[in-house]
């Protein structure tokens, strides 16, 4: 099924069929630490069987750059958060750190994102961090895919590389799983596709010059080098929506969260990549 439908040409949407894809090989060591970069799809994905990080895809030069953090540029934006944590800020005249001691107290937390809440709600990291903002610090809330937001979520989300991805899709959490894969499978936009029609029938092929990857989003934010900053989920999201010339969500909707979810639970066994680089 995968490579059958590949010859897909829409408005000059050319996707190649390629036999194997360069990396699938390749093995993602940071820091001493080998990481996970393929795994049994879990149990819910009924098209796919196995579970491919992006790095997977991404050519030797962008793979190397993920496996040193003095090469990683994401590290830069690391940096200026661990500032931004000792950082007063709002009425109250607190920083991050007169509540959490170290950034370190946030271990664990970005392999179960998004979650629901005791309320019910769905909740995502951004939303955790703005909370304190406006709730604790009395300060205003950092924009969804700004650069004070994304850099904090790198050095949050990096307390959890290596970490094993385990985002719960049961419970309370099962109505925002089955509405955001109802988005994923939905096609949409001017090209009329769907997250599927690239991520699941054709990831490895080429379409254009990019090799095309599952779209996971165990490394986000991710530093590309095509726009030289950190990208957020949603803000990729947004993108990849542009790309088929559908109007994209807003980021922080109810949308974009759900299908947050989902995503995320498809890298369910794949690790934390935070902050991962790419193309
Ligand atoms: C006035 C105290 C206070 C300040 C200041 C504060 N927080 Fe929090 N934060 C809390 C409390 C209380 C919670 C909920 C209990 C917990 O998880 O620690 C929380 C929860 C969180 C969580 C979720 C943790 C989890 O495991 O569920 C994150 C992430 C977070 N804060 C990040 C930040 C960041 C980043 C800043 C600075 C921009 C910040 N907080 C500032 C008190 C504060
Ligand atoms: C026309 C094909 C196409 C469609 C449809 C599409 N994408 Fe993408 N997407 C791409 C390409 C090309 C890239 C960059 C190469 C790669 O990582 O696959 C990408 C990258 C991504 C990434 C980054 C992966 C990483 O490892 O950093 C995510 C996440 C993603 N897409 C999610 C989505 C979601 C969610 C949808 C549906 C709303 C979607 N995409 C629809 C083509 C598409």
């Amino acid at each position: 099924m995968k490579y059958n439908s590949i010859t897909a040409i829409v408005a000059g949407l050319v996707v190649v069929s390629t036999s194997a894809f360069a990396g699938e090989d390749s093995v993602l060591t940071i820091e001493g630490q080998e990481f996970i970069t393929q795994a049994a799809a879990p149990a819910h994905m009924e098209n796919v069987d196995t579970i491919y990080s992006g790095w997977v895809f991404r050519t030797d030069e962008t793979q190397a750059l993920e496996m040193d953090d003095f090469d990683n540029p994401s590290f830069v934006f690391v940096e200026q958060a661990e500032e931004l944590f000792e950082t007063v800020d709002g009425s109250a005249g607190k920083a991050c750190v007169s509540c959490h001691e170290s950034p370190e107290a946030f271990a664990g937390l970005r392999a179960k994102m998004p979650r629901v809440n005791d309320a019910g709600e769905l909740e995502t990291l951004p939303e955790l961090i703005n909370g304190c903002r406006t709730e604790r610090m009395g300060a205003e809330a950092w924009k969804w895919s700004g650069g004070q937001m994304s850099g904090m979520l790198a050095l949050v989300g990096l307390q959890s590389r290596g970490d094993i991805v385990d985002v719960a899709i049961d419970g309370a959490a099962a109505p925002f799983f089955e509405k955001g894969k109802e988005l994923y499978y939905t096609r949409v936009g001017q090209l009329d596709m769907s997250c599927a029609n690239c991520h699941e029938d054709n990831y490895g092929n080429m379409i254009r010059a990019d090799h095309l990857s599952q779209g996971q989003i165990n490394g986000f934010p991710t530093y590309r080098l095509k726009n030289t900053k950190l990208n957020t989920i949603h803000g990729r999201f947004k993108g990849c929506m542009k790309n088929i010339r559908a109007t994209p969500f807003k980021e922080g909707g109810e949308e974009f969260k759900a299908l947050e979810l989902y995503v995320a639970s498809r890298a369910n066994g794949l690790m934390v990549e935070t902050p991962s680089v790419r193309n």
